[in-house]
């Protein structure tokens, strides 16, 4: 009887502290897989957004596909551009790492959702179109 009840509390106290070091994890912002819903915010500085780039990336982005799965300010398919915005500093790494994403295409960062490849689009195009979603910070 008296083992049981120990290891029925070592069980609890293993939980009890797995469940506590996954908290430090997410505390620690090193974690960027993330739902839709909650997801962490990337430290980082931000710069002032071109803003020529800013109107071509969103004229770009009218002409694209983009919006067969992402929408403005709503989860869809994709995450929404204003949820993208607000997960990454705008600077000039982060718009070269992004558009790099959106020509890759691939999934994993906001769920299981896949975002499709885009070869056709050049680094440059990309970058525009990025410098638009991440000014959509709101
Ligand atoms: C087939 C659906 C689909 C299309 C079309 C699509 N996206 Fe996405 N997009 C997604 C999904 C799904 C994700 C989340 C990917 C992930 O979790 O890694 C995503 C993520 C992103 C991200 C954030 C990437 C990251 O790693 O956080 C950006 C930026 C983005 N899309 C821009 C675009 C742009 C610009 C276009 C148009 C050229 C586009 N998407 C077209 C589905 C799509």
């Amino acid at each position: 009887m008296g083992l049981r009840y120990t290891i029925t509390f070592l069980i609890g106290l293993g939980i009890l502290f797995s469940c506590q070091s996954s908290k430090k994890e997410a505390d620690g912002l090193e974690e960027v897989k993330a739902s839709k819903d909650e997801f962490f915010i990337v430290p980082g500085e931000d710069e002032l957004l071109d803003s020529l780039r800013v109107k071509s990336g969103k004229v770009l982005i009218s002409y694209s596909d983009c919006f067969e799965c992402h929408k403005l300010d709503q989860d869809a398919t994709g995450p929404s551009f204003s949820d993208i915005a607000r997960r990454y500093p705008s600077n000039q790494t982060y718009v070269e790492f992004l558009a790099r994403k959106v020509i890759s295409g691939g999934s994993g960062t906001w769920g299981t959702p896949v975002m499709r490849a885009h070869p056709s689009l050049s680094q440059n195009d990309a970058e525009k179109m990025v410098t638009y979603i991440l000014s959509l910070d709101f």
